[in-house]
């Protein structure tokens, strides 16, 4: 499924130098949007493939990936299981996320904040099949070998749509997948510009290297437009997002689309990219985790 490319003219008055276009993967799907279809993709034909009905993954409470898990799994028949993070969620009442999660069907099983840790680890794994069944297991984030095959395949397409190779292609970055699928698949005069949504020092661990093969010269990652780290936002921040809206009429959300953006528009003014160079920002979904102060009436 190709997803459209779309210029976008400057919704600021301040002047950049760039011609920058959005690569609209929100648009594959109105709930498995922007990157997870990508990462999704190869894993639900895998575990079909392997003869799997149930697919299992881990989250937390405002998961864009439990969700995106949830609807895939109903939009193509897989029972879905979730572990979310944080043992004490299982009597609270349910946040939009996880109520959307269990309107898909999704089982979700809450576990402690230790125990979540061991998420990864064979005996732990273990201990669940034996709870639930055989299952097709996708990591928190959706981030496999197959999901960046998924995410490999963006580059082509904006090529296939622009007629010419990008200067620059940026997204947003959280476990990395999504961002090592562009620096694998873009030819040498395309920079990849990866906007990191978390403070390097938050103990989340990137996983790049291991997915990489690809120059390292080719991805930047910037570290600059956290804003206080992950899930975090200043002011500034979202009134950059309501003007953005606003004017161009596509909505973003504040924990990822929004601060790539914002680093965007922040870099250019700033004379980081060459005069004319054509930038292209993968919009990669997210909307179901759109805050609610995006849409108040301004102060
Ligand atoms: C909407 C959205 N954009 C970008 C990302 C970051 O992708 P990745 O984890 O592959 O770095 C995520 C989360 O994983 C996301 O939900």
């Amino acid at each position: 499924m190709l997803s459209t490319l779309q210029p976008l003219a400057n919704p600021f008055p301040e002047p950049v130098n760039i011609r920058l276009l959005l690569k609209r993967d929100d648009l594959l799907h109105p709930h498995i949007s922007g990157n997870k279809w990508r990462k999704l993709n190869y894993n639900l034909l895998a575990a079909r493939d392997q003869g799997f009905d149930t697919l299992l993954t881990f989250g937390g409470a405002f998961s864009n990936h439990l969700y995106a898990t949830a609807a895939a799994g109903q939009a193509f028949g897989f029972r879905t299981i979730g572990i979310v993070r944080g043992d004490e969620l299982a009597q609270a009442p349910r946040n939009k996320t996880l109520q959307a999660c269990e309107a898909y069907g999704m089982r979700l099983h809450f576990v402690s904040r230790t125990a979540y840790r061991q998420k990864e680890e064979a005996a732990f794994q273990a201990g669940l099949i034996a709870q639930v069944g055989p299952c097709y297991i996708l990591p928190e984030g959706g981030t496999n070998e197959l999901a960046v095959r998924g995410t490999a395949e963006i580059i082509p397409e904006i090529i296939a749509q622009l007629g010419t190779v990008p200067d620059f292609v940026c997204c947003p970055v959280g476990t990395g997948g999504t961002v090592a699928g562009l620096a694998r698949s873009a030819p040498a005069e395309t920079q990849v510009l990866g906007f990191v949504v978390l403070k390097a020092d938050s103990g989340f661990s990137l996983q790049i290297d291991e997915y990489a093969a690809f120059a390292p010269t080719k991805l930047n990652l910037i570290q600059d437009y956290h804003s206080g780290g992950y899930a975090r936002t200043t002011p500034q921040l979202i009134e950059f997002i309501r003007t953005f809206e606003q004017k161009t009429g596509i909505l973003l959300e504040q924990v990822y689309t929004g601060k790539m953006l914002f680093g965007i528009y922040d870099l250019a003014r700033r004379g980081y990219f060459p005069e004319g160079a054509t930038v292209v920002a993968v919009h990669t979904g997210g909307l179901q985790g759109r805050s609610e102060e995006l849409t108040m009436p301004i102060p």
